[in-house]
Parts: structure tokens; sequence; C-alpha cells
């Protein structure tokens, strides 16, 4: 068992509160980040791509907490979560219990070329370094020729991201990637990134600033940053 399935299963009962004496600190909560996230990516979706009503994987879906914004705000025909700890999702299934969604631990039965958009939030700063890599080949693997990749990850340079996270005790192993080393990683594993921006600069307390949200994400200076890469629709050489 790796690192995060341990730490996850171990948090998983508690991961709501656990991420909210960390995030409480920019006034909102946890659904208006998810909120956020899923909606620039249905916008990305909308306005750049001829995908509708896609198949989507969360991977490390953790509890589901975006399974119903990917389902609505996607028009998903599809969505299933993946996880590496057990027991989120065996919390995420007892929490929708009465729904379609789809759960898998590790996801050996997801075939090739099946997906058409991966949304991965938070998760690659869970994961070793040296595994990077190979998750992002299997992401590659899974999306159809032309399918999305929406990776959200902290942002290593803000130092409110380090204060946030150093309330958060399942955050305490975790090590964040810059976006050059997101985007480096991406393009090695075969997919070709898209857009890079950086999001979240306000609190709460400071909302009435949003509005120059848009204006500042090319900076790499809010608390996250979202990197929106493609497979390409050509296939390889040889194929
Ligand atoms: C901070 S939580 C984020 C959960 C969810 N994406 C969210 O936004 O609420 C990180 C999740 O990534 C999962 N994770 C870490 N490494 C993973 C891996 N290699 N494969 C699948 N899931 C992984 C952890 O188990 C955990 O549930």
């Amino acid at each position: 068992m790796n690192t995060s399935a341990s730490t996850f299963d171990l948090a998983a009962r508690e991961y709501s509160q656990q991420l909210d004496q960390g995030i409480s600190l920019s006034g909102e909560s946890a659904d208006f980040f998810v909120e956020h996230r899923v909606r620039l990516l249905a916008t990305y979706l909308q306005t750049h791509t001829e995908i509708r009503r896609p198949r989507v994987l969360d991977f490390g879906c953790g509890i589901g907490n975006a399974t119903e914004a990917l389902k609505e705000q996607l028009d998903a025909c599809e969505v299933m979560g993946l996880d590496c700890s057990s027991e989120s999702i065996r919390l995420a299934q007892q929490r929708f219990a009465n729904s379609a969604y789809r759960w898998t631990v590790g996801g050996s039965e997801i075939a090739p070329s099946s997906l058409d958009v991966v949304y991965t939030s938070g998760v690659f700063h869970h994961i070793e370094p040296a595994q990077r890599q190979v998750e992002l080949s299997r992401i590659f693997q899974w999306l159809k020729p032309g399918g999305v990749l929406a990776l959200f990850e902290n942002n290593p340079w803000n130092p409110a991201t380090h204060w946030v996270m150093s309330r958060i005790p399942f955050d305490h192993d975790a090590q964040c990637l810059s976006p050059w080393e997101t985007r480096r990683r991406i393009s090695q594993a075969g997919l070709t990134p898209q857009l890079t921006r950086s999001l979240f600069f306000f609190p709460r307390c400071l909302r009435y600033l949003r509005p120059l949200e848009p204006l500042l994400s090319p900076l790499p200076m809010g608390a996250q940053y979202v990197v929106l890469a493609r497979r390409s629709r050509d296939l390889p050489s040889g194929n």
C-alpha cells in the first residue's frame, strides 16, 4: 500500500473537517472551490473543444466532493471516481448510494482510450515524485484521442498556500509541484498542455477584487493553478 493510501484511509472520516481547518482561512467553503474549478473546466470544454456529454474520471476523488458538480456542470454521461484509498472510496460509495456514479480503487477496470475528460484536484502533491510520471502515463492511456486532462494543484510559490497546508494534517507530507514541473511531466506523458492559469488570488474579505482574477491568471501567484492538456488526435507513428 502506498503512503497516500494509508494517510487517506486514516483521514477519510475526518477529511472534510481537516480540509476546513485550512481553507477556512480563505473565508470560503470547500464547495466554493469545487464549483469554481468545475465551472472553469466546463467553460473550456464548451469553448475550446467539441466534447459534449463526456465520460469523466475524477482521479484521486477522495470522498467524492466533486462528483455531483462534474455530473451536472459538464453534463457528463458518466462520472467515475478513482482513489488509492479504499476507505475514501467506501465513504464516497456510501454517500452516493442511490446514484449511478461508478467508483474504483486503482482503476484496473478502466479501458484504454475510453475517457473524454480526466479531472484531478489536489492529488499530485500527494504522489511521490518518482510515481508522478507513472500516474500521468496511465491517464494518457485512458484518454481518448482528443480527450482533456484538467490538473489542479496548489501553487508552491504562494505563501498563503503553505500557511493553509500547514493547518491541514493530511497535507503534512505533501510535496507541491510547480506549474513548470506539472507542464513538463504532462508533456513527457504524451499530452499537450493547452493552457495554464493561476486561480484564487483573493480571500472572501477581498472578494470585490475577484473580477480582476481573469486578468491576473497568467501570473503564477494565485493559491492554486490549473493545467489543461489534450491527448493528440493523431496516433503515434508506428500504430
Ligand atoms: C487532498 S485529497 C483530494 C481529494 C479530492 N480530489 C478533493 O478535491 O476533495 C488527495 C486524494 O488523492 C488520493 N491519491 C493520492 N495519490 C493517489 C494515487 N496515486 N492514485 C489515486 N489517488 C491518489 C488520496 O488518497 C486522496 O484521496
